[in-house]
């Protein structure tokens, strides 16, 4: 009964030029590992399902490139989103789907583009949460211990009573302000949500019908039979009229049976080059390097990342993010990363 959907539809705008929207950042091998983000998250979630429960959502425009990458998956697992309207359309979309398929499914939801090392705690975590939305009504979330103030996050706050490792959830806010974060972090029973889910479908619908009554409405009135042209004719007429809304703020944070497991496995999101950077193995000068054949003199803390194997000579540089591919080089100070998604729209829209 378990299935899992898989949220690729993100541009990843921060990790321009690499990432584009021609090419976001799940389709590359932004690890030089050898395999995508995309593939990583496959193969994590297929130790803990057959490859044929695994959906990807993601714009219509990615479709040959995901089934270039993923190789083992048919067609049908695709679910096509013809215009974006951020997650919790997408979710409550494969959530009716997978529903018509299987009716006692339990669903996990998985962002493409996250790094977790440790699979064998991601897997005994995952099972938990599974087997809590089994037994009852719950939409649990995986929570990850903070360690700064982040305003990008979602916080989740638990009830402190009880030995449970799976947690009642008080309160969830997303993205809060830089005071409120850091007020969160001084009471100590917060934790940052990693964007993992896991539920039921028919709680999650449930949940849709109670909280978001016209996007239910919207989804499931008159929606076809899996998997024919009238389900595909169904999704390109209602989707573009659906509220543009995360699942945090369409949902968790108005639900009343929201759970928290403690993640045990190290966890980051890899918003950025910084992330990346913090992530990848690094040399004695805390330089860390993708493909890139370095020859590096007095140069420390920089992230370089070269799309095909190249030499790259760096002196006198610090703190640098250096990232060549082939028709753009980026040069640009790490401490002002978050200022590439701007970057975009001034010149990247032609590159
Ligand atoms: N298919 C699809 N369609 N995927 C989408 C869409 C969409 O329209 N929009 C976003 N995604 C994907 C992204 O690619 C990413 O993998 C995931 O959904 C989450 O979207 P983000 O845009 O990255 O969300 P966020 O980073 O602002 O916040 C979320 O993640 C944080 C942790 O990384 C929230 O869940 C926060 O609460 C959480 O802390
Ligand atoms: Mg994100």
């Amino acid at each position: 009964n378990y299935y899992a959907v898989i949220m690729a539809g993100g541009i990843g705008s921060r990790f321009w030029p690499v990432s584009t929207k021609e090419l976001p950042k799940q389709f590359h091998d932004m690890l030089g590992t050898g395999q995508t983000l995309l593939q990583k998250t496959f193969s994590r979630l297929n130790a803990l399902m057959p490859s044929e429960n695994i959906y990807i959502l993601t714009n219509e425009r990615y479709l040959s490139l995901t089934l270039q990458q993923l190789p083992e998956i048919s067609e049908k697992q695709v679910v096509l989103e013809p215009a974006m309207r951020n997650t919790a359309p997408c979710i409550l979309l494969s959530a009716l789907k997978i529903k018509k398929e299987n009716p006692d499914a339990l669903m996990l939801v998985a962002p493409s583009d996250h790094w977790i090392e440790d699979e064998a705690a991601f897997a005994t975590d995952v099972q938990a949460c599974f087997d809590a939305a089994q037994r009852d009504d719950r939409l649990v979330t995986l929570g990850i211990a903070p360690t700064f103030p982040n305003t990008g996050y979602g916080y989740i706050e638990s009830e402190k009573e009880g030995h449970s490792p799976i947690k009642k959830v008080r309160q969830f806010r997303e993205k809060p302000d830089y005071e409120t974060a850091k007020q969160f972090l001084a009471e100590g029973n917060f934790v940052w949500n990693a964007g993992i889910f896991i539920w039921s479908v028919k709680s999650i619908i449930r949940s849709f019908e109670k909280n978001m009554p016209i996007m239910h409405a919207l989804f499931s009135e008159g929606n076809p039979v899996y998997n024919t042209s009238e389900e595909a004719s169904f999704i390109s007429k209602n989707y573009p009229l659906s509220e543009n809304i995360s699942i945090d703020y369409g949902i968790l944070e108005k639900a009343e049976n929201v759970y928290v497991k403690q993640a045990t496995f190290d966890w980051n999101d890899l918003g950025t080059w910084g992330a990346l950077h913090d992530k990848l193995s690094k040399d004695s000068h805390e330089n860390a390097v993708v493909r890139a054949i370095p020859n590096l003199k007095d140069a420390h803390g920089n992230m370089i990342y070269t799309e095909t194997q190249k030499l790259v000579v760096v002196e006198g540089i610090d703190d640098y993010i250096i990232v060549d591919k082939e028709n753009v080089l980026l040069i640009f100070p790490k401490k002002k990363e978050q200022d590439i998604k701007t970057l975009l729209n001034e010149v990247g829209t032609k590159f």
